[in-house]
């Protein structure tokens, strides 16, 4: 009976947020069932039992409470627990539903990516993020990639590169027990998308068939030179399975449905068939604004013959997508785990969309040539922080300004590079291009969306960085 739930390990997280619906999700230590309660009092004392979820095994006793029917732009308490008994406190933490869609309105969300923990005093990010919740009202937090590190065995919690669905399992406990990191994921609503390290470092598939995948050669050679075991330096496509039923568990699970998702085989797992054309990507939106979360990961090739990031039912989506919200909702984001407007001249491992320029011009040529305006690329990867803006050739000679905000890492070793080796991108697409800052150091984006005059909405994009000399928070913005 050693398999019974005693306590939630990590949790709780407010997932798949909108305007009339929210996801609650936790991880258990066993079998169990997860009871959620909803209330408009902080103290619960009206709360009504709001759904539960079975605990189970085969999703490493990870589970979610769907809650329909919720009225927008509410503010609700919750508690998520292992008990059918409603719990007793005195304030509870708490959730405000999103505008209808098409509505406008003024928000501020923080964005970030990269965190691999190293110390009991890492977090340093989150609890500056937990500071500014009430002050600048944030309504959300986007994690767009590199949740864990799978891989740096060293940090992982697990002392080998993560091969197995127990290892992730181990790795996700192990990183995301981070304390400040787990009280903001449980006061303020999360949206979260892959990068590599969620797999492996810069990995990617060999062939469209999906038969083969690789990393690096660089990897399997430190991985050789300090005599790590062959499996931890091969990636066969079951670990790939392992991965992905692990990201579903903890960064899947509660988010909006997937546009398309990938098919799933008996056992559960991912089947990663040549003929599966799912991916992990999805929408929502918040008010007038209109966010399409990219998966630049699961579909992507590189090997003799082929060179693929997003997969065609993903482009298929997305540019549908683009001219549904094209007059409808002013401002776009697009969230892309890696960099598009950023280059780098010694980027050798080519993994961010300088080393798809052909998808990336596709991109580029879609908006200019349908007009697109408000657009705005969220990214992460760099463990660097950046605005990039660029000027689309739009019809009739019209300029359309196109932006790049980049913030990582929320924690990682930070790259002195990029702001010394940052080139414009090459395509004909776009003009104009100019790098407003790079900031390298530990940091997260806040970005403002100001539709008080709703015709003409702005968007200011602040990346607050963490001067570590000085242990001081400071801030550069622009727009
Ligand atoms: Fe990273």
């Amino acid at each position: 009976m050693n398999n019974i739930a005693h306590r939630l390990i990590l949790g709780p997280i407010i997932g798949g947020l909108s305007h009339q619906s929210v996801n609650l999700w936790a991880r258990a230590d066993g079998e169990g069932t997860l009871h959620a309660f909803l209330g408009q009092q902080p103290d619960l004392s009206d709360a009504q039992p709001a759904g539960t979820s079975p605990l189970q095994a085969e999703n490493g006793f990870a589970g979610v409470v769907p809650i329909r029917n919720l009225q927008p732009e509410t503010t609700y308490y919750y508690a998520l627990t292992l008990s059918p008994d409603l719990p007793q406190g005195e304030r509870f933490p708490s959730f405000t539903t999103f505008p209808p869609p098409g509505e406008p309105r003024s928000f501020n969300f923080v964005f970030g990516s990269c965190f691999r923990p190293t110390t009991e005093h890492s977090g340093q990010a989150f609890r500056a993020i937990i500071r500014r919740l009430e002050t600048d009202d944030l309504r959300f937090l986007l994690m767009i990639g590199d949740q864990i590190y799978a891989d740096q065995w060293k940090y992982n919690g697990i002392g080998k590169v993560a091969t197995t669905l127990e290892d992730y399992r181990a790795v996700y406990a192990h990183v995301w027990s981070n304390p400040p990191l787990r009280d903001l994921l449980s006061r303020l609503p999360a949206f979260m998308i892959l990068d590599d390290h969620e797999v492996d470092d810069d990995w990617h598939w060999l062939d469209s068939e999906r038969q083969w995948a690789d990393i690096p050669i660089l990897d399997k050679f430190i991985r050789w030179i300090e005599g790590r075991p062959p499996q931890e330096r091969q990636l066969p496509p079951q670990r790939v399975r392992y991965a992905l039923q692990a990201y579903w568990e903890h960064q899947g699970m509660h988010a909006p449905p997937m546009l398309h998702p990938p098919r799933l085989n008996r056992g559960g797992l991912y089947t990663l068939e040549t003929k599966d054309t799912g991916s992990l990507a999805y929408t929502f939106t918040f008010g007038a604004a209109a966010f399409f979360v990219m998966d630049t990961r699961t579909m992507r090739v590189r090997g003799r013959g082929a060179q693929t990031m997003l997969g065609e039912e993903q482009w298929a989506a997305l540019e549908e997508w683009l001219l549904n919200v094209k007059d409808t909702y002013p401002i776009k984001f697009l969230v892309t785990s890696s960099a598009l407007l950023f280059t780098m001249f010694v980027d050798v491992a080519r993994d961010r969309w300088s080393g798809y320029p052909r998808e990336r011009d596709r991109l580029l040529h879609f908006l200019a040539a349908n007009g697109i305006e408000g657009v705005y690329l969220l990214a992460g990867d760099l463990h660097s922080a950046h605005a990039v803006s660029a000027e689309l050739y739009g019809p009739n000679q019209k300029a359309i300004p196109l932006w790049e905000f980049c913030a990582s890492p929320f924690e990682q070793n930070p790259n002195w590079l990029s702001r010394f080796t940052y080139i414009p991108i090459l395509s004909g697409a776009v003009h104009h291009q100019r790098k407003h800052f790079c900031v390298s150091a530990i940091n997260y984006g806040l970005v403002r969306v100001d539709f008080s005059e709703p015709h003409a909405p702005r968007v200011r994009f602040e990346i607050h960085y963490l001067d570590e000399r000085k242990g001081e928070w400071k801030m550069r913005a622009v727009g």
